[in-house]
């Protein structure tokens, strides 16, 4: 889009040349947007309501004492049989089954109306298309759109946050490994994100701060990168040169209640991990089992973060899933229960409700 505008600009600078040269600039951007719908959702300026929370935060508020709101997985909002069924076809190119959709579905709204409700935080998954050409959102082998590339879904949030210039977007980007029957982070994957991360748009908007969280001020209007990805088939000039937060997958234990990981090794600063994704509980356990020994994490490490590390990062999944248990818990049971009959208590989400109420 900024090329295009160029090209225009120096052509002649006739207030018509102008006039049509941002014309175009609008429309590239809403093919852009449009591109983006499938996982951002069609893209509203609604009136701010909610969306513009941190407004309420004075510009020295240290990011870390910010309890932000985010969403696991959070791509995943739009998959569910049709979806799926839509996408057959090219997701058999990778060649691999890819199971019923309630395994891989965390979420139900779109990009958009999660920012518009004061979502904060975005859990990305990345991989290539079935082709190598572009890199796409995936949940495990489940490819949740052909046509939406991450490139095109960052547009939605620079858009957003032109629409709100007093909000700060967190967002997380990892590599899903298990997308396709021959797939590889290889160096070309791995150049691919790091060329749409440092493209012009990106460097505008991308918080150029590194290894450690600032103040408020400074990153309204901007998206703060947190890795969770190592560039390790690529120089090391390539890693020096992106910025944000990196949590090394190598040191993120899986499915680990509490994870303690040194994302700036100068200064000690240390992140405190919840990603017990999967209760451990005993095959045949109940939907109300599964929920309490989630909850029981999840409630654990908010209470771990009041105990004097008020100056630490945190970061809490309160998703889960147990797909090995029979019957599955699939992340909206964990979530929102069972029915009323089955989980009268309700899922994570209702009891967490209770227990911040009760805070
Ligand atoms: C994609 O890349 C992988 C890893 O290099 C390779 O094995 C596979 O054949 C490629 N797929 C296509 C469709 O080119
Ligand atoms: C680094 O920080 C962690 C967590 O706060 C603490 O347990 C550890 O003792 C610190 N190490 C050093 C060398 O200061
Ligand atoms: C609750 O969580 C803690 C920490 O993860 C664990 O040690 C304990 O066994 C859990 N208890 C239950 C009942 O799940
Ligand atoms: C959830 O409820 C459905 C319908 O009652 C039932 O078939 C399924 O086994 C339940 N799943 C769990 C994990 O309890």
């Amino acid at each position: 889009m900024s090329v295009i505008l160029g090209c225009l600009a120096t052509a002649a600078i006739l207030p018509s040349a102008l006039a049509s040269s941002s014309h175009l600039a609008a429309l590239a951007l809403q093919n852009v947007l449009d591109k983006a719908s499938p996982i951002f959702g069609s893209y509203i300026n609604r009136a701010p309501g909610r969306a513009e929370w941190m407004k309420a935060y004075p510009d020295d508020t240290p990011l870390v004492h910010l309890n932000i709101p985010g969403t696991h997985d959070s791509a995943t909002w739009n998959y569910d049989q049709a979806t799926q069924r839509s996408l057959k076809g090219i997701t058999d190119l990778n060649q691999v089954t890819v199971p019923v959709p309630e395994t891989f579905r965390c979420q139900d709204l779109p990009f958009i109306d999660m920012l518009d409700m004061g979502i904060r935080a975005f859990d990305l998954r990345y991989s290539f298309d079935p082709t190598n050409t572009t890199l796409v959102f995936y949940h495990g082998p489940a490819l949740l759109s052909e046509t939406s590339t991450v490139d095109d879904v960052l547009f939605g949030f620079y858009q957003w946050l032109d629409d709100h210039p007093s909000e700060t977007i967190f967002l997380s980007f990892q590599h899903e490994s298990s997308t396709a029957k021959y797939t590889s982070n290889n160096a070309e994957l791995q150049l691919n994100l790091y060329n749409i991360l440092v493209s012009p748009e990106a460097r505008h908007y991308f918080l150029q701060k590194k290894d450690q969280l600032g103040a408020l001020g400074e990153a309204r209007g901007k998206i703060i990168l947190l890795r969770r990805f190592d560039l390790d088939q690529l120089d090391s000039s390539y890693t020096e040169d992106l910025p944000g937060l990196h949590f090394s997958p190598s040191l993120w234990t899986d499915n680990s209640p509490d994870i303690s990981l040194v994302y700036n090794s100068k200064k000690n600063m240390t992140a405190f991990i919840e990603d017990y994704y999967q209760p451990l509980t005993p095959t045949g356990s109940s939907a109300v089992e599964n929920i309490k020994w989630k909850f029981n994490a999840t409630k654990r490490h908010l209470l771990k973060a009041t105990t004097g590390l008020e100056d630490s990062l945190f970061w809490t999944f309160a998703s889960g899933t147990n797909t090995a248990n029979t019957p599955p818990d699939w992340p909206r049971i964990i979530a929102t229960g069972n029915g009323s009959d089955l989980t009268p208590e309700g899922g994570v989400n209702h009891q967490l409700v209770s227990f911040f109420e009760a805070f």
